[in-house]
């Protein structure tokens, strides 16, 4: 399975993207061999731009964890021409560093705690029956369009107050920008269509404010020396909702190809389902759905598992790679539902790492248990290897996946 790729001059290597034959689930071959001989390494990306590819557990999170590495071209990718040395958006809180970032990341983290998250459990509950009784009145369906795209999309938009009705237009637009076949202006127009829709619900929640995340973080912004303005809000009103759904929804979707495809594992599960914490920690380590890796960006001089990054140079940290690591995940290519998974890279590492992750795992519990429950004959409409998978996108998944059961 093959990615889109350039050809590389100078003797230097394309960054490996291809996935293969024998296992879809399984990044580029390639990085057993870099964790190994060259931990560091030099690719050419897709964009033009080298960077400094680095592959072992330790290293990423040392990366990630580093300050000098700057995170001011994150989210855009590695693999498109997109860093133009301009300042990120305010608001953009994955492209900002130090104090900036910590500033919004400490308005955010009240929406995102383990306890308001497990109040929004029963809520996750309802809208997965409903859309399990949906399902069960036919005898087939579309599991990505169905099922996992709408229930983290209704959950986000339930939480910042974005009227899920709207759903067809903002995940039209959230696929486009995570998407590397569209180009820099369908992203543009996509990123302002989006901004322009969340600036008018934040202009109605500044008059009136509701039970919201959009009005609390007006509220909680209010008591500071700094309230966030509309464009600040609006953009992490859009960063919030593009990512908030698309990561999760494909991690529901591979996590089921991935039980489909051994059905004593998914008895064992079905049989014991208590342990789909464990289980779904195992899935994001084994999937690793962002699937290229995040990008760094150094101020100053750094030294990453012996090697010299000067100021100036680029690094990606491959999670793919990183969770695939011997060293610390025994037997990394087998998915093993009872490994301690817990401190996967699936959700990145350091003062940027995911804010949605509790969100996300509570997400995937109830989902694949429902569909387990539920839905005990469910299976794949066609062989894994007519699936169509999104090989090109930032977040690995599948772009339909036809059940029935
Ligand atoms: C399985 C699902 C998910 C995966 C794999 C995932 C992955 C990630 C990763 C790797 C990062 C770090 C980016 C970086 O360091 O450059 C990140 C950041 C972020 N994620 Fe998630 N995410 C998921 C679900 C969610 C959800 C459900 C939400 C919100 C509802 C969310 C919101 C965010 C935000 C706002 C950031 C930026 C945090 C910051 O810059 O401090 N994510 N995510």
């Amino acid at each position: 399975m093959t990615n889109t790729r350039t050809a590389s001059g100078n003797g230097i290597p394309d960054f490996p993207v291809s996935r293969p034959d024998s296992c879809p689930f399984d990044p580029d071959e390639t990085y057993t061999r870099l964790r190994a001989d060259d931990p560091l390494s030099l690719v050419r990306c897709p964009a033009g731009m080298d960077a400094w590819l680095v592959t072992r557990y330790q290293d990423i999170r040392s990366v990630l964890a580093d300050p000098r590495l700057s995170s001011r071209a994150a989210g855009s990718d590695h693999m498109l021409p997109s860093y133009d040395g301009r300042d990120p958006l305010p608001g953009f809180m994955i492209q900002l560093d130090g104090t900036e970032h910590a500033r919004l990341r400490r308005l955010m983290m009240g929406e995102f705690t383990g306890r308001r998250v497990e109040a929004l459990r029963p809520y996750i509950q309802k809208i997965t029956d409903e859309h399990t009784d949906a399902m069960l009145a036919g005898s087939s369906a579309d599991l990505v369009q169905d099922f996992a795209l709408p229930i983290p999309s209704q959950v986000i938009c339930e939480m910042l107050g974005v009227p899920y009705e709207d759903h067809t237009a903002f995940q039209h637009d959230s696929e486009v920008l995570t998407s590397f076949e569209a180009d820099e202006a369908a992203r543009a127009a996509a990123t302002r269509r989006l901004e322009d829709y969340l600036g008018e619900l934040i202009e109605k929640r500044l008059v009136e404010p509701q039970d919201d995340m959009l009005s609390r973080l007006i509220a909680r912004a209010a008591e500071t020396d700094r309230p966030l303005t509309v464009p600040e809000l609006s953009t992490l009103g859009v960063l919030t909702l593009v990512a908030g759904h698309e990561t999760t929804a494909n991690m529901i979707t591979l996590s089921m190809a991935v039980l489909l495809e051994d059905p004593e594992r998914m008895a064992a599960l079905r049989a014991a389902p208590e342990t789909i914490g464990t289980a779904v920690k195992e899935l994001l380590r084994y999937l690793t759905v962002i699937q290229f890796g995040l990008v760094r960006y150094a101020t100053e001089d750094v030294t990453v598992g012996g090697t010299k990054v000067k100021a100036g140079e680029w690094v990606v940290a491959a999670l793919p790679s990183g969770n695939r690591d011997e060293r610390v995940f025994p037997d990394p290519d087998t998915v093993d539902l009872g490994r301690r998974a817990r401190t996967n890279l699936a959700f990145g590492f350091g003062p940027h790492q995911c804010i949605g992750q509790q969100l996300a795992e509570v997400e995937m519990q109830v989902a694949l248990s429902t569909l387990l429950r539920r839905l005990p004959g469910l299976r794949l409409a066609r062989p894994l290897e007519q699936a169509d998978f999104k090989l090109n996108d930032i977040v690995h998944g599948l772009r339909r996946m036809p059940v029935v059961w």
